[in-house]
């Protein structure tokens, strides 16, 4: 499956992403709020080679796609998608971009794609998000898609050395087409 924007291409990681995908995602500042932190090349290709066939119906598992620039075809970030055991036609998604495509609206033009996709195509009825509150252009996305906050735990995760707070962003799926139209 592949979702196509005006700018990006989101498709399967492919193991010659491994160093792109080591090199952004091992950078300590893309790190700083986020779980997984590749301390070696092969780390990031073992992470590649497991990842599964991309669907939405998979349960229980975190499965990441590729961003690409469609022009360049250059991978510049990932997106995850999550799709909780507990919960019916429930999706969470993380998203990464390299720090040197930041700040260009990838991010929100991809995770808008992705929204399209599961609303139209899969009838997902809610999508959430689970962010560090420091994590500012994770809250300043999270809003521009027209995202609830919903949730503020205090000290949920221990984090690189320390316990730290979770922010839950959510939208429903007749929430979508109004907050969509905020952005063109
Ligand atoms: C969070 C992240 C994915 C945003 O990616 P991005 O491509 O730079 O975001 P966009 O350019 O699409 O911007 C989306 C919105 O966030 C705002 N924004 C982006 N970076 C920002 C920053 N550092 N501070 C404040 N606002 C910021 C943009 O202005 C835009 O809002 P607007 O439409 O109201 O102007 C990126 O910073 C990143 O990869 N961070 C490291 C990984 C991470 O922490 N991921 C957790 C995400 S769940």
């Amino acid at each position: 499956m592949v979702l196509a924007t005006v700018r990006l291409r989101l498709d399967a990681l492919r193991e010659d992403d491994a160093d792109e995908l080591f090199r952004y995602r091992a950078d300590p500042v893309v790190a700083r709020y986020q779980g997984w932190r590749p301390t070696k090349q092969t780390e990031a290709l073992d992470f590649i080679r497991t990842q599964m066939q991309w669907s939405p119906e998979t349960r229980g598992d975190w499965v990441q796609r590729a961003i690409r620039l469609t022009d360049h075809d250059a991978l510049i970030g990932d997106l995850g998608l999550h799709i909780p055991v507990d919960t019916e036609d429930s999706y969470e998604f993380g998203i990464t971009i390299a720090p040197e495509h930041q700040g260009k609206g990838y991010a929100y033009e991809a995770v808008r794609g992705l929204f399209d996709y599961l609303f139209d195509t899969f009838h997902a009825r809610r999508i959430h998000a689970s962010i560090d509150p420091r994590n500012q252009a994770s809250d300043a996305l999270m809003r521009a898609l027209g995202m609830r906050q919903e949730a503020h735990f205090r000290e949920r995760f221990w984090l690189h050395g320390e316990w730290v707070d979770d922010m839950i962003f959510a939208i429903l799926a007749r929430e979508w087409p109004e907050a969509r139209k905020r952005k063109s």
